[in-house]
């Protein structure tokens, strides 16, 4: 198969050296494009280092680089709110698509991409890392075994500490017109993962959220009063324990610092300016299709990171615990390490608990990663028992609960999700599980 990917920064390494390199028997890399052509220039220099001259496209060429390379799956990881231009040219072009979650960021977009795959027929793959952590999908093994019978309620809470929780409000994402918020730009990846785990969709949505910590004034409390509009040039930097380091570090410094020249684009920007948009506080309630409900928190500023979730069934209990970092100490995470820092417990009712050996596995993502690759690209993985593999449907369901909640955040109203789509102009086909 040939591939071409649009958006050459952080996230796109992965695929890249996916199709270039562990499974380049299989397929093969024709293209790359971004609007920055410092980062395409490093990126092509990674690929020619295996040998391999790789032909590169700025933005506007986009349309060029498909006529010429005829790629036939085209790998989308720019920022969130341009994924539908380059969705929609690419099946319009008559490829498949492979996109980074979310699919995109609001209703408008999402009608676009629908509209478009309706018309071409052709397929979206959104890459839902998560559903293939190995102590996720054991979640979803336990569950469709039956062990806890009917689901009927889920309580999940995701927390982000103050390194990576900040993360979010240092560029693009910090706006809610370039990611969404977190309810889109992250909680797609959970709200994914309840839809998959309960086989169900969402039927109503409530919602509540706020800009609680990272704002000017939470700076002020912590002496911070006199900063700098980003990290690099600010004159607390070194008192400030938020301080992202793009000149000491190195790939850092190279894929942002040093390309800014092209394009202005400052990864590094003050984490307690005024205009960030996005919330940092949030809480949903939801109720689904097949009768369950769910409580869920995101919390971005937590003293530690990892998730708790608790399903309650007609038959038991099953609670999943990880923890992926202890805590933050002056600005550098503890780090937890290994399958210890996760515990999974089925208590079906009337017996003792059994804390259960969770599934475990190695690579980015809690083991997820290279699972999930190995999934999209090589031909000869078996046919997958969960259902692991996500379309545009899935890519649809997983945002359409952080929009609701957006437009409850922002209406103080439950959104029923039907009337939302339908007042939309959107018809969207249910997930057959
Ligand atoms: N699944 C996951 O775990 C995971 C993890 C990280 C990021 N992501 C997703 O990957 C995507 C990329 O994130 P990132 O962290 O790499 O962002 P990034 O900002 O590092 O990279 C985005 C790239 O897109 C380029 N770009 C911007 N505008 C463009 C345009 N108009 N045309 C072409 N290229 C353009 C930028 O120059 C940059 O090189 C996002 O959608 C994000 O949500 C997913």
């Amino acid at each position: 198969m040939k591939y071409a990917i649009v958006g050459t920064g952080s996230r796109h390494k992965m695929f890249r050296r996916a199709v270039a390199d562990t499974y380049s028997r299989e397929n093969t890399l024709v293209g790359l494009c971004d609007v920055n052509e410092h980062r395409l220039a490093i990126s092509a220099a990674a690929v020619a280092a295996k040998g391999n001259g790789i032909a590169t496209y700025r933005a506007e060429q986009f349309g060029e680089m498909i006529t010429e390379q005829k790629p036939d799956t085209v790998i989308v990881t720019v920022p969130d709110y341009l994924h539908h231009e380059y969705i929609v040219e690419a099946m319009r072009a008559g490829c498949n698509v492979m996109t980074e979650k979310p699919m995109t960021i609001d209703l408008d977009k999402l009608k676009a991409i629908l509209d478009a795959q309706e018309e071409t027929g052709r397929s979206v793959t959104v890459t839902f890392n998560y559903r293939y952590t190995p102590a996720r999908t054991q979640l979803k093994d336990i569950l469709m075994s039956g062990a806890i019978g009917e689901i009927t309620a889920v309580d999940f809470t995701w927390y982000l500490d103050r390194v990576h929780g900040a993360d979010y409000f240092r560029r693009w994402h910090r706006y809610k017109n370039q990611s969404g918020g977190l309810l889109v730009h992250k909680s797609s990846h959970h709200f994914d993962l309840v839809n998959w785990w309960l086989g169900s969709s969402p039927v109503s949505v409530t919602a509540h959220g706020r800009r609680a910590f990272y704002k000017p004034e939470t700076a002020e409390a912590l002496g911070l009063s006199e900063r700098g509009p980003r990290c690099h040039t600010c004159p607390s930097a070194d008192r400030c324990d938020f301080k992202l380091d793009l000149e000491g570090n190195e790939p850092l410094r190279e894929l942002y610092l040093e390309a800014e020249d092209h394009d202005g684009y400052m990864r590094d920007l003050c984490v307690f300016d005024d205009d960030i948009t996005i919330e940092d506080t949030m809480q949903v309630h939801a109720l689904y299709a097949n009768g369950a409900t769910m409580n869920y928190t995101l919390c971005a500023y937590s003293p530690w990171e990892g998730l708790e979730i608790t399903f309650h069934g007609t038959k038991g209990e099953l609670t999943h615990r990880h923890v992926e970092v202890h805590g933050v100490f002056g600005g550098k995470q503890d780090k937890a390490k290994g399958s210890e820092s996760m515990t999974t417990t089925l208590h079906v009712a009337g017996q003792a608990p059994q804390h259960l050996d969770v599934w475990a596995g190695e690579g980015d993502h809690g083991g997820a990663d290279p699972v999930m690759l190995a999934h999209l690209f090589d031909p000869s993985v078996a046919a997958d028992n969960y259902g692991r593999g996500s379309s545009y449907i899935d890519g649809a369901w997983s945002i359409l609960t952080g929009i609701a909640a957006n437009t409850s955040i922002e209406t103080g109203e439950t959104i029923h999700i039907d009337r939302f789509l339908a007042e939309n102009g959107i018809k969207l086909p249910q997930k057959k599980w």
